[in-house]
């Protein structure tokens, strides 16, 4: 396989280009971390209590070409104050993930939460309220081949931002030029919501009826199961304020089911791997909205049951 390395020269740290922690150094800490290396950010891998190495490969594979980078590593020990903050790991480890480092934090230090799901931010605020939180979604794909080498198997769309800020902050220049495809997005609440309720009809099903995607839109008694949820995420998603996505989300899920009929959601692989699954902030985010609001979705209700049984 071609081999590209990429050693930069550690640059000098500014506003700009300050150093960037990543908590949870998986396909897609991983993923960002070679990406924002390589463009000459600062970056250094924050990994558990324990972890010796004091640098590590990350390697990439992408289209058969290979990626290495060697990159610094610190543990909650040994780690200087965090200024800036990229947290990828799975939306249930970020609680304790964030609590191993909490020490480490300073007043108005910038976390950028990168995790699927929805209802951690507000965890998170309860908890360091001092903190900025920049929020993210994004339509990357990777997995780990072996710890700290990733599989990059799908480029996509990176969208950041903050609730009532409207423009990016100094340091998000230098990820737009080092991630394809990120945006700045001063309307990331509506894109987090419109990518839940999307998740909150195809991971479940998907997941459940061992299928991938694109059979939810051709098997009948699938398609039946895709209206009667989309018909209870979307009375949801209008009740909290977001009726246009409620609107469009029978014809957006259909959409991303024709363009993404091959895949297997990440739900789904989850419970095939004997994984736990993120749905606590996918449905279960859903249903503690519809309690917000006084909604019924018995339909939801069951489904979160059944994965749970069924996965755990
Ligand atoms: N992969 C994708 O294609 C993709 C696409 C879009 C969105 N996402 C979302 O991105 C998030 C991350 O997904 P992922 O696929 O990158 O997951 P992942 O490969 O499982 O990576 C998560 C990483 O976090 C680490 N971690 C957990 N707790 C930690 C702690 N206390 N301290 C330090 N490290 C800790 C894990 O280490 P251990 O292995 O030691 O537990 C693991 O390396 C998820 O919310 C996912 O849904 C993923």
């Amino acid at each position: 396989m071609p081999q590209a390395a990429f050693n930069p020269i550690p640059p000098i740290l500014t506003a700009q280009n300050p150093n960037w922690y990543i908590l949870g150094a998986g396909a897609i800490g991983c993923l960002n971390a070679g990406r924002l290396s390589s463009s000459g950010c600062n970056v250094t891998l924050l990994m558990r209590k324990g972890t010796l190495q004091t640098s590590l490969p990350i390697i990439i594979d992408r289209d058969g070409t290979r990626t290495t980078q060697r990159l610094p590593v610190v543990t909650p020990d040994n780690c200087k104050p965090i200024s800036h903050l990229l947290i990828t790991t799975k939306a249930y480890d970020v609680h304790d993930a964030v609590a191993s480092i909490g020490h480490l934090l300073r007043k108005n230090s910038t976390a950028v939460l990168m995790v699927n799901g929805m209802g951690i931010a507000e965890q998170l605020r309860k908890d360091w309220p001092h903190l900025h939180f920049y929020l993210s979604t994004t339509t990357e794909g990777a997995y780990s081949i072996a710890p700290q080498h990733i599989q990059h198997t799908g480029q996509g769309e990176t969208r950041i931002g903050r609730q009532g800020q409207n423009a990016p902050p100094p340091w998000f220049h230098q990820w737009s030029r080092a991630i394809d495809s990120c945006f700045w997005d001063d309307n990331i609440e509506s894109a987090l919501w419109a990518k839940l309720a999307v998740n909150c009809v195809i991971n479940p099903l998907t997941a459940l009826h061992n299928c991938s995607n694109g059979e939810l839109g051709q098997r009948q008694e699938l398609t039946e199961h895709v209206a009667t949820l989309c018909n209870e995420v979307s009375n949801i998603t209008h009740a909290a304020g977001f009726e246009q996505i409620a609107a469009a989300l029978p014809q957006r899920v259909a959409s991303v089911i024709a363009g993404t009929a091959r895949n297997r959601s990440s739900m789904l692989q989850d419970v095939e791997g004997g994984r736990r699954t993120e749905i606590d902030y996918i449905t279960g985010f859903l249903l503690r909205v519809a309690d917000q609001f006084g909604i019924d979705a018995p339909y939801n209700r069951a489904l979160i049951q059944d994965i749970k049984n069924n996965a755990h």
